[in-house]
């Protein structure tokens, strides 16, 4: 007997699945969404309960997830593990707006997150829900924040996290977490879609829980980004949400969590999807272009390492809430990443470089005049800007080969001379 008010049901044939099963794909092979009995929440004053629990102590209404809990997972509170997430800042710097060429463009620093990225939003639910169902030992394939967030989580749970990474492609903000926060680290050699593609087979074999983005239960907790976001707006849609897109479990989880906010009546429409993507990792910009499935690419490369995925898992429920939201999919340069990261740091928010492809996406988007200058548009800065604390450095010291760095500040070298540091004051 299933003592669960949700269920699970295949993205692709439909069918139906316990709340409490312990799986990540339907038989038919098709990935798995959390369904809700939204008819039961209807008429439910619950945007303005969100409010209220804004000013709340009580631990789970502090948390940017769980506040949320109607529509992120109504679970048990004795199973819940939470720091708290979320309460992230949304930072609208003149400067990054006149940059996209937008008179405003406010950027919600998912970055703020206890471990430093938005992963903590899907970890706390993906946790508890590994607690609810009796699970020890947890794992997931990472480009390094998963991996970082999840070593975190599964510590304060007492349980046993074990990681798989690809060899030398993890920032070292991020392999550092994990190794600090005691998980077991398999360095693997082979990119992360090899990595994704064994620990779905490992955890298969050893009974141990998968936490990748694939677990539908990470997905609900990435939901409350837009939950807070529009919280964070006083409930008004904007016209466009730029987020970039790696293994597509994030836009899947925004555009998910404002359908079922849509469905209930709660927002009059849909903000548009602008997912971005980086060129050497880009096989769903590929895909929108040619109106056909997804091909992956065989050897995804990009700067942007916490985006350098090929063969993204989420990729038919990404499509899905693209198509929902009327949005779009663009792609953007490793060059036209850094340059915009130049940016986004220099105006004092700071974020790792995938989180940048955001704002290099929205200004190509809005001069090809897919995004209107005068439209309201929200961006979402991933990672915080420690993570990649490298490739920052070497962006602006002139070290990353093949980057002609546009707007670097590089340090000056100088003796402890007073005159000569004084004269070094001027550019
Ligand atoms: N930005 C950052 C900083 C990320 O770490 C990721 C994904 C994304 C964007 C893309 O999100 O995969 O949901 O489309 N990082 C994963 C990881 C893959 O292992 O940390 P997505």
């Amino acid at each position: 007997m299933v003592d669960v008010s949700w269920s699970l049901r295949c993205v692709d044939c439909g069918a139906a699945w316990g709340g409490l099963d312990v799986r990540y794909r339907c038989d038919c092979g098709g990935t798995l969404d959390v369904i809700h009995d939204l008819e039961a929440l209807k008429g439910l004053p619950l945007m303005q309960t969100f409010d209220e629990r804004r000013a709340s102590r009580d631990r789970l209404d502090r948390s940017g997830v769980w506040r949320f809990r109607e529509l992120v997972l109504p679970l048990d509170q004795a199973f819940v593990t939470t720091r708290p997430e979320g309460n992230t800042g949304l930072y609208d710097s003149p400067r990054v707006a006149s940059f996209a060429g937008l008179a405003s463009f406010p950027l919600k620093h998912e970055g703020e997150n206890p471990t430093g990225s938005f992963k903590d939003r899907g970890m706390t639910v993906g946790i508890s829900i590994a607690r609810r169902l009796g699970m020890t030992r947890v794992a997931c394939a990472s480009t390094g924040n998963t991996s970082a967030s999840m070593a975190a989580y599964a510590a304060m749970a007492g349980m046993e996290a074990f990681v798989f990474i690809p060899d030398g492609a993890v920032a070292a903000g991020k392999l550092s977490q994990a190794l600090a926060y005691g998980a077991r680290t398999l360095m693997i050699a082979g990119d992360f879609d090899v990595a994704m593609d064994r620990v779905q087979e490992v955890c298969r074999l050893e009974g141990i829980y998968l936490l990748n983005s694939i677990n539908p239960y990470r997905i609900e907790g990435q939901k409350a980004i837009a939950f807070e976001l529009l919280q964070d707006l006083g409930w008004q849609v904007p016209d466009w949400i730029v987020l970039p897109g790696g293994n597509l479990g994030n836009s899947s989880a925004i555009a998910k969590g404002l359908g079922e906010l849509r469905q209930m009546g709660l927002i009059p429409r849909m903000p548009r999807l602008a997912v971005i993507q980086a060129e050497g990792a880009s096989p769903l910009y590929e895909a929108v272009r040619d109106g056909c499935d997804l091909v992956p690419f065989p050897k995804a490369s990009t700067i942007a390492t916490a985006i350098r995925i090929g063969n993204p898992v989420s990729w038919r429920k990404c499509l899905r809430g693209l198509v929902a939201s009327g949005g779009v999919v663009e792609r953007v340069t490793d060059a036209e990443i850094l340059d915009a990261k130049a940016v986004v740091d220099a105006s004092g928010i700071g974020a790792e470089p995938a989180s940048c492809a955001t704002v290099a996406g929205a200004r190509k988007l809005v001069k090809a005049g897919v995004i209107g200058h005068d439209e309201t548009v929200c961006g979402i800065l991933t990672g915080h800007v420690l993570k990649d604390a490298d490739t920052a450095a070497g962006y602006h010291m002139g070290t990353l080969s093949g980057i002609d760095a546009q707007r670097a500040n590089p340090p000056v070298r100088v003796s402890a001379d007073i005159d000569a540091l004084r004269a070094a004051l001027s550019r």
